[in-house]
């Protein structure tokens, strides 16, 4: 039995749709979020200067003594996965392998889409994951940018969404692409309108389910589950007070 709580960070509230899977996979567990909402986007940041900005955040949640880390943003997870776990003794789990993992298993075709932003798509984060898995998967990645401005500001849905997310699809299904990565956090707040884009025929993934699946399979590995005697505790930090009420 373990009481301390997990740690979960992201740069804005798009980390919300990774906390929601871990939540129902792991209901006993306390948790600290920690939204880094005055520095949002990350996306379109140096990969060193988000490195910067992620390891701060992890001193932060690893002085509030938490038993486990999440990063629950592609972008923090493509810079500074590798440096988190080297600094910390507690497990810390990314979203990129667990997305990549589940996409690999679902496609056919062995060509997958992702979008993500600049940062995770420059970084070669999923191109690494997919090629350990499996080589033969070929990989098209665009940098959507602006859907992760939409989501942000709280714009679900609506021609103008749906407009800019076709856009971005269009030069994935022109690689007959059979699996699509949502590779940023904040995309499976919108995934209703990339499934409208998408024919039938192509699977979209999002790695939050797969991520909280890792998160469990951790605990009980350490075994440092907590065993719910207790009405577990959510405790909320952001930077900025920038981000709208949308969950
Ligand atoms: N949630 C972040 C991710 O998964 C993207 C948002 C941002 O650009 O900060 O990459």
């Amino acid at each position: 039995m373990d009481n301390r709580p997990i740690g979960i960070f992201d740069s804005g509230l798009g980390g919300l749709t990774v906390l929601r899977e871990i939540i129902k996979e792991v209901p006993n567990e306390n948790i600290i979020f920690f939204g880094d909402t005055a520095r949002f986007p990350y996306g379109p940041r140096e990969l060193g200067e988000v490195k910067i900005f992620a390891l701060r955040i992890a001193d932060f949640l690893y002085e509030q003594n938490v038993k486990l880390l999440v990063i629950a943003c592609n972008t923090a997870t493509a810079s500074a996965l590798s440096d988190i776990k080297a600094k910390f003794n507690i497990p810390v789990i990314g979203v990129i392998e667990p997305g990549a993992r589940t996409a690999a298993a679902a496609t056919v075709s062995k060509r997958v889409g992702v979008i993500a932003t600049r940062g995770t798509v420059g970084s070669k984060a999923y191109d690494n994951a997919i090629n350990k898995i499996d080589s033969e998967i070929k990989l098209f990645s665009n940098a959507a940018t602006l859907l992760v401005e939409y989501v942000e500001e709280g714009i679900l849905e609506g021609s103008m969404l749906d407009k800019a997310i076709c856009g971005y699809l269009k030069p994935l299904f022109k690689e007959d692409i059979d699996v699509l990565i949502l590779g940023c956090t904040h995309f499976p707040l919108i995934e209703g309108s990339i499934k409208n884009c998408c024919d039938g025929s192509v699977k979209v993934i999002s790695s939050a389910i797969e991520t909280s699946r890792d998160v469990k399979n951790t605990l009980e590995k350490f075994n440092i589950e907590n065993d719910g005697e207790i009405k577990p505790q959510r405790i909320f930090y952001e930077t900025g007070n920038t981000s709208k009420n949308i969950l």
